[in-house]
C-alpha cells in the first residue's frame, strides 16, 4: 500500500486544471445500461471509482475502454443483472444500477450496499421509488431483488433530498409507461449533468436542476456520442481551501463559479479573495483568516464533501467555529487525525467545535474516507514538518492525481510505500 508524505508551509501558487466530477460520472455510467450500442464520454476522471464501476459493467456483459479521460462503453451485449456483494460493498454508487437494470430486464439482483465510514447510508428512498414505478421489492440474503414485467410512470414523492435516489430513478422511468414526477427531488449540479446527457440519448426530462423533475417515459434511448463529463466541484473546492490555507494564489481553470457558491461564500467570510475569470475561478488567501460557523445542506447549500476540508482550514483560524454536519452526522473521522497534529476540535452530537490553533505540526496520521483523506492532505500543507498520511488507496477513489496538482503549484508532496 502507499502513503503520501508531506513537508508542510510552501506557499502554493499557479494554475490547475479541475478534473471531470466523479458523482457525475458514475451515473453517466450507469445510464448507458439503458442503452444498446456504443456510448462515449471525455473529460472522465482517473478514479479508482471509475475503475470499480467499469469492473461492474463490463460483469454485466458490457466492453468498458478508458484511455486517458475518454471512455467508451458498449452496452449492446449487457445481458446480466447481477450486482454482487464483493464488488457493491467496495463503492456504494453501485445501487446507481438498480434503476436502469429494473427499466431494461424488468429485473435485478443488487447487492444491499452495507454502511460506510461517513454513516449508515440507507436507500429505503430507492426501494420507495420503484415500488411506486410498479417494482416488486423483495430482500433477502442481504440482496435487493427487482421485478417488474414493465414500469409505469408514477408520481414519487422523496421524503429527504437523495442525490443518487433523485438519480436511480431518472434512470428508472425514462423508459416507463407515461409520466413520472419527482417531489423534493435533489438539486445538485450532477443530477443536471445526469439529465442532460439522458435528454440527448432522446429521453424527455425537464425540471432537472430544481425540486421538481418530470420524466416523459420514451420507447427507446440511443447511445450518447462524446459527451463530456462536468468539472468536480469538490476537488475544485478542496483546491480553493488548499489556496486560503497557505495564502496562496491559484487559479482554478474548468471550474464552475456557479457551482460552488456556498463554498466560494464561506471562503469570502474567512477572508479569502476570490473571483471569476474567463477560464475558471482564482482564488487568493491572506495570511490571516478567521473562523467561521457552517452547515452541511443539499444543494445549493454547504456541501457535506466539503465539511472536512473547511475543518482543517478552522483548525488554524482565528476563533471559535461551529460546525454543523446534517447529512451524515457521524462524518467527522477526520477530526480524530487532525487532533493528532494538535487541532482542538470538540465533537458534540452532530456538531464539531473548532478552536483555531497557532499551529498543527506533522504526524503519522491515517485516512477513513475519501473527503477525510482530502481533509488530511490539507492539513499536512500547512503543518509544521513531515506528515505522513496512510491508507491512502481513499484518496484515488475520488481525486485525480490531487498530489501531483498540488506539487505543480509548490507543495513538497510525493508518494512511498507504506
Ligand atoms: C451522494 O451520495 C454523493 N455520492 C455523496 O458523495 C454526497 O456526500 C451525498 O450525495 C450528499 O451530497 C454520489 O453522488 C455517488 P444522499 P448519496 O442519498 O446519494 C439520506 C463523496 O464523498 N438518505 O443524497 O448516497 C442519507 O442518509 C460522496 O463523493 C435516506 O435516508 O447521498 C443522507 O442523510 C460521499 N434514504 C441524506 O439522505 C435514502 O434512500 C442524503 O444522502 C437515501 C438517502
Amino acid at each position: 500500500m502507499e502513503k503520501i508524505v508531506i513537508e508542510g508551509g510552501n506557499r502554493l501558487e499557479g494554475e490547475v486544471i479541475i478534473s471531470g466530477a466523479k458523482n457525475s460520472v458514475l451515473p453517466l455510467m450507469a445510464s448507458t445500461i439503458l442503452t444498446s450500442g456504443v456510448n462515449s464520454f471525455t473529460n472522465v476522471p482517473d478514479l479508482d471509482d471509475v475503475r470499480t464501476m467499469s469492473k461492474l459493467l463490463v460483469m454485466l456483459g458490457a466492453k468498458v475502454e478508458y484511455d486517458s479521460g475518454n471512455l467508451e462503453i458498449d452496452s449492446t451485449a449487457i445481458n446480466n443483472w447481477i450486482a454482487p456483494y464483493e464488488l457493491v460493498r467496495t463503492m456504494r454508487a453501485s445501487v446507481l444500477v438498480l434503476g436502469p437494470l429494473t427499466a431494461r430486464f424488468g429485473k435485478t439482483r443488487v447487492s444491499f450496499p452495507g454502511g460506510c465510514a461517513i454513516g449508515e447510508r440507507p436507500i429505503d428512498q430507492h426501494l420507495k421509488g420503484l415500488e411506486l414505478l410498479g417494482s416488486k421489492i423483495i430482500i433477502e440474503e442481504g440482496y435487493i431483488e427487482t421485478k417488474a414485467k414493465k414500469l409505469t410512470g408514477s408520481i414519487i414523492p422523496f421524503d429527504i433530498s437523495t442525490v443518487t435516489g433523485t438519480e436511480n430513478m431518472m434512470l428508472a422511468s425514462v423508459l416507463a409507461q407515461g409520466e413520472t414526477i419527482l417531489l423534493n427531488a435533489a438539486c445538485e449540479p450532477e443530477v443536471v449533468d445526469l439529465a442532460n446527457a439522458l435528454n440527448k440519448m432522446g429521453a424527455n426530462i425537464s425540471g432537472a436542476g430544481t425540486d421538481i423533475i418530470t420524466i416523459k417515459g420514451v420507447s427507446k434511448l440511443k447511445p450518447i456520442k462524446n459527451y463530456e463529463v462536468m468539472p468536480d466541484r469538490i476537488e475544485s473546492g478542496t483546491l480553493m481551501v488548499a489556496a486560503v490555507l497557505l495564502s496562496g494564489d491559484l487559479l482554478l481553470k474548468n471550474c464552475i463559479f456557479e457551482h460552488n457558491g456556498a463554498v466560494i461564500g464561506k471562503l469570502i467570510e474567512v477572508g479569502a479573495e476570490i473571483s471569476k475569470v474567463s477560464d475558471g475561478v482564482r482564488v487568493k488567501g491572506t495570511d490571516k483568516f478567521k473562523s467561521i460557523d457552517f452547515t452541511t445542506l443539499p444543494y445549493p447549500g454547504f456541501p457535506t464533501d466539503m465539511q472536512a476540508q473547511l475543518m482543517t482550514l478552522m483548525s488554524v483560524s482565528k476563533g471559535l467555529s461551529i460546525i454543523s454536519e446534517t447529512i451524515f452526522p457521524q462524518r467527522y473521522l477526520h477530526a480524530g487525525e487532525l487532533r493528532r497534529m494538535g487541532a482542538e476540535i470538540k465533537l458534540v452530537g452532530n456538531s464539531a467545535v473548532v478552536r483555531g490553533v497557532k499551529h498543527l505540526s506533522g504526524a503519522p496520521i491515517m485516512a477513513s474516507d475519501l473527503r477525510a483523506s482530502a481533509s488530511l492532505v490539507l492539513a499536512g500543507l500547512i503543518a509544521n514538518g513531515r506528515t505522513d498520511i496512510s491508507r491512502v488507496y481513499h484518496l484515488d477513489r475520488g481525486y485525480d492525481r490531487l498530489d501531483k496538482k498540488l506539487e505543480q503549484v509548490g507543495a513538497k508532496i510525493w508518494r512511498d510505500k507504506e
